[in-house]
């Protein structure tokens, strides 16, 4: 009896603690200044490009009108460098008036007319990384005041900050924001720097306090980045797909496709490897300029029904480097809802088309006695039924991705 009523009161106040915002069911699509315009602020040299009210309106007026909210795509993120280079005289925050004319509210209110969600970004330190106000010593205020605003999403990162007491420090923000009453999508630097601090990350604490969460280093502009990204979450996918499942996600960083340095290949390959990873979709780019192939790759339906899918699992490495595969040749694959899997093979060769040749067993999927009727997702074709005997044939490009659908 006692022992039951100490149990209910210490579920109590961990229920009290814990996020409790309902939100990021299935990952978060949206787009996010970083990668593409950093911490640009000259806006009398480059006004199209500087971080701005105005980049932010003409980003979200893309995604309206060109399809991107239909797919999906509904946070608009600011990131770093948007603020007033000190707090106000009550300690309170605010946007750089010049370039931020509306304040975060307007802009706020701008996003939610247009059916949009604004997000935005702090640090847990004494400052951002780009040298903006830190949140310490204002974590209370800060959540009550992005709240008063009306923002959706909060990104908090961890520049200047005491790596060590970020296991209370995140968890205490968590607390602030539940309190607001506002449901704001919660994404943590924290693990992140614990990482690069050596410190052991506790991802069940994690999961308790964020909705999603970086993991590993800030994507760049280069496919090797995002090889190297796809490289850590294979080599940590023991830890990292336990974590994973509705309200809580690993964080790849940021989508770059459409920017400078991917072909039309490792966009297809990056965006069906986030879809994978059940990560979030935040793209980072100039909607207002991007060539078709990379808008339809971005809009593709079928791979974004596959990062959506409402069970929320992870997916991971499966087969690598033979014998079943030709050498420089992966397989991954995803649970998905009802059953159903999707599956992907990337390849890492620099020289030509590589086939494969695989049974649905040898890609592990449970009823591959039964069988499964597999679709090409990018060709958008019924490649047919495959039972157990039956091999499946794909021809995978260099630094590219072959995605399929296999529906029991
Ligand atoms: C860190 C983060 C990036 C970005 C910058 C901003 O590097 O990891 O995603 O927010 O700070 O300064």
């Amino acid at each position: 009896m006692w022992a039951s009523a100490v149990l209910l009161v210490l579920l109590g106040s961990f229920g009290a603690n814990a996020l409790d915002n309902g939100l990021a069911r299935t990952p978060p699509m949206g787009w996010l200044a970083w990668e593409r315009f950093r911490c640009n602020v000259n806006c009398t040299a480059d006004p199209k490009n500087c971080v701005s009210e105005k980049l932010f309106m003409e980003m979200a007026d893309r995604l309206v009108e060109d399809g991107y909210k239909d797919a999906g795509y509904e946070y608009v993120n600011i990131d770093d460098c948007w603020m007033a280079k000190q707090r106000d005289a009550n300690n309170k925050l605010y946007a750089d008036p010049e370039r931020f004319p509306s304040g975060i509210k307007g802009l706020a209110d701008y996003m939610h007319k247009k059916g949009l969600k604004l997000g935005i970004y702090l640090d847990y330190g004494t400052k951002t990384c780009g040298g903006y106000p830190g949140s310490l010593d204002y974590l209370e205020l800060d959540a009550k005041t992005i709240a008063d605003w009306g923002v959706d999403m909060l990104k908090m990162d961890g520049c200047y900050a005491d790596v060590k007491t970020m296991k209370t420090g995140y968890p205490q923000m968590t607390k602030y924001l539940n309190a607001t009453g506002r449901p704001i999508l919660f994404s943590c630097s924290w693990p992140d720097y614990e990482r690069g601090a050596g410190i052991p990350i506790n991802y069940t604490l994690v999961a308790e306090n964020c909705n999603i969460w970086r993991n590993y280093v800030d994507i760049q502009d280069s496919w090797q980045s995002v090889l190297s990204i796809i490289d850590y979450y294979a080599k940590e996918q023991d830890t990292l797909v336990p974590v994973a499942g509705p309200g809580n996600f690993n964080d790849p960083d940021m989508l770059i496709i459409g920017d400078f340095s991917l072909s039309v290949e490792q966009a297809k390959a990056q965006m069906a490897m986030w879809a994978i990873l059940a990560a979030p979709l935040l793209m980072s780019n100039d909607l207002r300029t991007i060539t078709p192939e990379y808008r339809d790759i971005l809009l593709n339906k079928d791979v974004i029904a596959i990062s959506q899918d409402n069970a929320g699992i992870m997916g991971k490495r499966v087969l690598q480097d033979g014998p079943l595969l030709p050498q420089f040749v992966e397989a991954w694959t995803r649970p998905l809802a009802d059953k159903k899997y999707a599956a992907l093979f990337y390849s890492r060769s620099i020289k030509q088309p590589l086939n494969t040749n695989v049974t649905m067993k040898d890609l592990g999927l449970p009823d591959y006695k039964k069988g499964y009727m597999v679709t090409d997702v990018y060709a958008g074709k019924k490649m047919g039924f495959f039972g157990e005997k039956d091999r499946l044939l794909v021809k995978v490009n260099p630094s590219g991705v072959v995605l399929i659908k296999a529906e029991p």
